[in-house]
């Protein structure tokens, strides 16, 4: 039987570090589901609508991986779409904790939806989408961190130019 993971996270927006994260998750699950939930201790830059658009853009060129959004429980959607397992990206240690009580809580509330935790690649250990994002808001160059559609859309939220252009 084929599986099927669920890779989600706020995506506010996508970053390399997650497009890592989906790579090294397809060497072990047929088919991975990214999608983005409401994490309600977050404030967004992009809407729901805009991040699906930066997603499909930047994982256009991957097979095997779905977009979606979802408004409710983790839990409930894994189920919903037959899925076998949740996907995390673990980088420093300061992620262990949050990841932790996420995943025990998830497996309180459905015993049988399991957690598979994945090591970003070093180059990412450092890059989240909120780090990302301050340093694009005064102009950062953040070109290594982000797909080039979202380094674009970064530039036109914050009014500065992209490289060639005028
Ligand atoms: O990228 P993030 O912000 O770290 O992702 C967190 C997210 C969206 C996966 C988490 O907040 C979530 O699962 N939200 C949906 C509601 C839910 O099921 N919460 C977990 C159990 S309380």
């Amino acid at each position: 039987m084929k599986k099927t993971a669920i890779y989600p996270g706020s995506f506010d927006p996508v970053t390399n570090g997650h497009i890592d994260i989906i790579q090294r998750g397809l060497c072990i699950f047929d088919r991975i589901i990214v999608t983005i939930l409401e994490n309600p201790g977050k404030d967004s830059l992009f809407t729901v609508p805009e991040r699906m658009e930066l997603l499909a853009e930047s994982l256009k060129r991957i097979e095997n991986v779905e977009i979606d959004s979802y408004g409710g429980l983790l839990v409930d959607y894994v189920k919903k779409r037959k899925a076998c397992a949740i996907l995390r990206g673990m980088r420093a240690v300061s992620d262990f904790e949050y990841e932790f009580q996420m995943a025990l809580m998830n497996r309180r509330l459905e015993r049988s939806v399991q957690t598979v935790f994945l090591m970003t690649g070093l180059r990412w250990i450092f890059t989240s989408s909120s780090i990302i994002k301050e340093a694009a808001r005064y102009g950062g160059n953040i070109e290594s961190m982000v797909p080039p559609v979202v380094r674009k859309r970064l530039a036109e939220k914050f009014g500065f130019k992209t490289v060639g252009e005028q």
